[in-house]
């Protein structure tokens, strides 16, 4: 079975409007029995699983955690990040729409340990059915005494309240969504402090992803070193994978950590339609890296997919078949960053319209051997200095194919003029 399934295991199965559903299958036992925790004890069972956050950069939970857990403040924040603006992500969507109260068990659990006392779950504006859905949740775990004063009569408090983003890509950025939660324009803040340092309205604050806090729950019933045996050494448990573009069964499909690409694409995404070709295929979303059809072979795991300069814990997989013109493909994407860019920087905000002009060049059969240079120095630039991830990552593709798909670059150059 190349399936497993532990976070999605209540779907279909649980009615979504119905905590009662979701308590006859097992739900908030977790948190019953991390009430009955040291504090300290939990934040150890998370650091023996290993989980590292799923939104994206992977960095290890226990951590944040801890930190938040050791600032002294009348209050703490914890923020669940469900903006999930990522081109070809929505396993995010999948969780909320499916299995509401899991993630906001997860997230009463790291409030109790981390001592946050307000909690915010930040949702894209365009998820219509997951807001209504997670308004819903909330509220009936308020009623049923999950949520609230005294939760449980643990003498704990904690409540939850659901925000709705207006749909710019960057607000999934921590500090940007801050911003937004504040009522400001959602633009990145310069670190350090960290936002467990100063985060929402000034106050230590904890963001952790969706499918993150949904480990949680897992975790408390089963032992972090339990958990730890799922997946690999570097990487436990398991990743929920947005399967989309060319591909017979697209959909979200959790795995446990090591299983390769091929598998995922072949055997549970049934291969490429029509019998074409597999011409390449982009890791973790539009800011992820190109490869080609060779490298399917690769693990899924965070150390792997960090040799591709990527952090590509998100999880999508976007297939590509032989119909697809590299550099439609990348001026897409460029187009996509260069909209969605908030202009704070300069090589964000300059160089995405630079290297919309260079790409079009290879596109029209115009470029010339400095255009390469021109090209490559650019996005490295790009990569290296913006001031938040959306400049850091945008250009990821771009170099990942200069690297994969240099003779496209090449074979253009050649037929320069030619046409
Ligand atoms: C431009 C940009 C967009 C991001 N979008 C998201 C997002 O939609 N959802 C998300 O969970 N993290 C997103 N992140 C990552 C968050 O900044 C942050 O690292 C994450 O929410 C932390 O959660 P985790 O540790 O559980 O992964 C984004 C980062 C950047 C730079
Ligand atoms: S990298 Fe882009 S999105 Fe991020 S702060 Fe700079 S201009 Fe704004």
């Amino acid at each position: 079975m190349l399936e497993k399934k532990m976070l999605t295991k209540r779907f279909g199965i649980v009615n979504p409007l119905s905590i009662k559903d979701y308590i006859d299958n097992g739900g908030y036992i977790s948190l019953r029995k991390a009430l009955t925790m040291e504090k300290i004890t939990i934040i150890d069972e998370i650091e023996n699983s290993k989980l590292r956050g799923r939104g994206g950069a992977g960095f290890p939970v226990h951590i944040k955690m801890l930190s938040l857990a050791k600032e002294v403040s009348d209050v703490k924040y914890l923020v669940n990040n469900a903006d999930e603006g990522e081109p070809g992500n929505f396993k995010d969507r999948a969780l909320l729409e499916n299995d509401p109260h899991l993630t906001i068990e997860g997230m009463i659990i790291s409030a109790y340990a981390s001592g946050a006392t307000k909690g915010y779950i930040y949702i894209r504006g365009e998820y219509n059915r997951a807001i209504s859905i997670m308004k819903w949740a909330v509220d009936q775990a308020r009623d049923m005494g999950y949520l609230g004063e005294n939760i449980l009569d643990s003498g704990f408090d904690f409540d939850i309240e659901v925000r709705t983003g207006a749909g710019a890509y960057v607000v999934g950025e921590e500090f940007a969504l801050l911003e937004s939660i504040e009522g400001k324009a959602g633009r990145t803040r310069v670190k350090p402090p960290f936002p467990t340092e100063r985060g929402l309205f000034g106050k230590p604050t904890l963001i952790n992803n969706v499918e993150t806090f949904c480990n949680l729950p897992f975790i408390i019933e089963m032992s972090g070193k339990s958990f730890a045996k799922i997946g690999t050494p570097s990487s436990t448990g398991t990743k929920l994978i947005s399967l989309s573009g060319n591909i017979n069964n697209p959909g979200v499909y959790e795995v446990p950590f090591g299983v390769t690409l091929r598998d995922v694409i072949d055997t549970l995404g049934g291969g490429v339609p029509e019998s074409r070709k597999l011409k390449m295929v982009q890791l973790g979303g539009a800011c992820g890296p190109i490869i080609p059809e060779f490298m399917l072979d690769l693990k899924i795991d965070y150390d792997r997919f960090e040799d591709f300069e990527s952090k590509t814990g998100a999880g999508a997989i976007i297939v590509m078949d032989d119909r697809h013109n590299l550099f439609e493909v990348l001026l897409r994407i460029v187009e996509f960053f260069g909209h969605e860019s908030c202009g704070k920087c300069t090589p964000c905000r300059e160089g995405h319209i630079q290297l919309e002009y260079l790409v079009k060049k290879f596109l029209y059969n115009e470029s010339t051997p400095k255009d390469l240079f021109s090209l490559e120095s650019l996005a490295r630039v790009m990569h290296q200095t913006s001031l938040c991830g959306l400049g850091q990552s945008s250009p990821i593709s771009l170099i990942s194919t200069l690297g994969y798909f240099r003779d496209e670059y090449h074979n253009r150059i050649e037929f320069a003029g030619k046409e």
